[in-house]
């Protein structure tokens, strides 16, 4: 029995499919690339702006064919789409060719759902849960792994939908943590990933806070290479948080902390709870302790109410602040979250024109910060043959560049050491150096 596994969205998303094969293995089921010879098809959706849903409906409906001509295969839906009503509602409307929905909660009863199925014949639709905190599963690569510390969001950003989706937050105690992180570095793992909507708040709800969860990893695993986490916010990124970066060797000196807007009337709309001061106020204090960090962002253009000010109150930022990457998205109202009520929102040419004013305005910086890696020598984790090029291989710095150098495949999973020789605005490249 084979089984394929369609991934949208996040890294959240990505922990759980690496999940739901764990599951899938135990079960007998292997993997396969080719959905034409899978017994068993999962879409793992996302919600999070209107293209990944219309995404995930498009493939719904192309699959359907297959799905005619083999009727026991078994195809299930899950995910962040799946938590909400509207969208399980369209799956039973529209797309009857599918057999099970579950959620992000209850990705462990999947034999259950299975089995169920197997014996009605009729749809399982099991969505109930938003406690999915995890242990013990396998990774989809044996030298990077992700390991969540918390779910769920309480932030309630108003274009955000995740937190109707995911629940409130809960986050895991940190002994299990700290457990499953010495775990797998004594299985060989060289880096591990800390994941969570808003690591910056975890252990509220414990009487913790993420600092000490980071001295805590520090004190107990002894051979890790590179610690990273993931995604962080501004209005919880407290001095204690970047003390403790600063002095652990072992986490990426890298910082992916969204802002969102540079406009304080948009964050204020957005309800972000910080000011473009406060957010500069933070760049300068990490860059204070830690002089080269790798600093990116996620950036929203065109949110309901925004003028032509306030987008250029964006770029003035992106300029000031000087990022070595973003994630820019065009704002998509979500049903369900209060700034989609909106009547004051932006037209779609304007969006994409601001769209493209922001890009002219960042890759240029982007290709700046690239341009001042050249001549320096990064540690590396190898982590696959480059895409474009079968003689080269493909990595990230520990500050989380993306890297391509001339290497044999055995070096994957290893840490090396690579000169940059040359740069786009989007990667660096260089040579392996002993
Ligand atoms: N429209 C556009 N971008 C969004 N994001 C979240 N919700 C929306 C939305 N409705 C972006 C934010 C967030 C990232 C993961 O996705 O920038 O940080
Ligand atoms: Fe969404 Fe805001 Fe929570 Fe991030 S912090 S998941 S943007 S509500």
């Amino acid at each position: 029995m084979k089984y394929k596994i369609f991934t949208y969205g996040c890294q959240a998303n990505e922990h759980d499919s690496e999940r739901i094969a764990y599951i899938l293995e135990k079960l007998g089921y292997t993997a396969t690339d080719d959905e034409k010879e899978a017994d068993f098809i999962a879409y793992n959706t996302c919600l999070i702006r209107e293209n990944a849903e219309l995404k995930v409906y498009g493939h719904l409906g192309a699959i359907k064919k297959l799905k005619r001509e083999k009727p026991e295969m078994i195809l299930a839906v899950c995910g962040c789409m799946m938590q909400t009503g509207p969208a399980r509602d369209v799956i039973k409307e529209k797309y009857s060719h599918v057999d099970i929905i579950f959620g992000t909660g209850n990705i462990d009863k999947l034999p259950e759902l299975i089995s169920l199925h197997k014996t009605t014949n009729q749809i399982v639709v099991d969505v109930d849960s938003y406690i999915d905190l995890d242990n013990g599963y396998i990774r989809a690569h044996d030298f990077t792994a992700y390991v969540n510390i918390m779910t769920g969001c309480d932030n309630f950003c108003t274009y955000c939908i995740v937190p109707y989706a995911r629940g409130r937050e809960k986050s895991r105690p940190i002994n299990e943590i700290v457990q499953e992180v010495k775990n797998l570095a004594n299985r060989g793992y060289k880096e591990i990933t800390l994941l969570g909507q808003n690591v910056n708040s975890y252990g509220k709800d414990l009487g913790h806070t993420f600092p000490e969860l980071l001295y805590a990893l520090d004190a107990e695993v002894k051979n890790l290479d590179i610690l990273r986490f993931m995604t962080s916010h501004p209005k919880d990124l407290s001095d204690e948080l970047i003390e403790a970066m600063s002095k652990i060797d072992m986490i990426a000196k890298h910082f992916h902390l969204p802002l969102q807007s540079g406009s304080t009337k948009v964050l204020k709309e957005m309800n972000r709870k910080y000011s473009s001061d406060d957010y500069k106020l933070l760049v300068r204090k990490l860059r204070d302790k830690m002089p080269d960090i790798c600093l990116t962002t996620d950036i929203i253009v065109g949110f309901a109410g925004e003028s032509e000010q306030d987008h250029l109150d964006t770029i003035e930022l992106c300029k000031e602040v000087e990022f070595d990457s973003a994630f820019t998205f065009i704002y998509s109202p979500r049903p369900g979250t209060p700034a989609a009520n909106r009547e004051d929102q932006i037209p779609e040419e304007i969006k994409s024109r601001r769209f493209q004013e922001l890009l002219d305005a960042i890759y240029p910086i982007f290709n700046k910060k690239n341009k001042a890696e050249l001549g320096k020598t990064h540690k590396v984790i190898v982590e696959s043959v480059s895409k474009n090029n079968d003689e080269m291989l493909s990595g990230r710095t520990f500050s989380n560049k993306l890297i391509h150098f001339k290497g044999n495949k055995e070096l994957i999973g290893e840490v090396v050491n690579v000169k940059v020789t040359s740069h786009t605005s989007f990667t660096l490249e260089g040579e392996i150096i002993d």
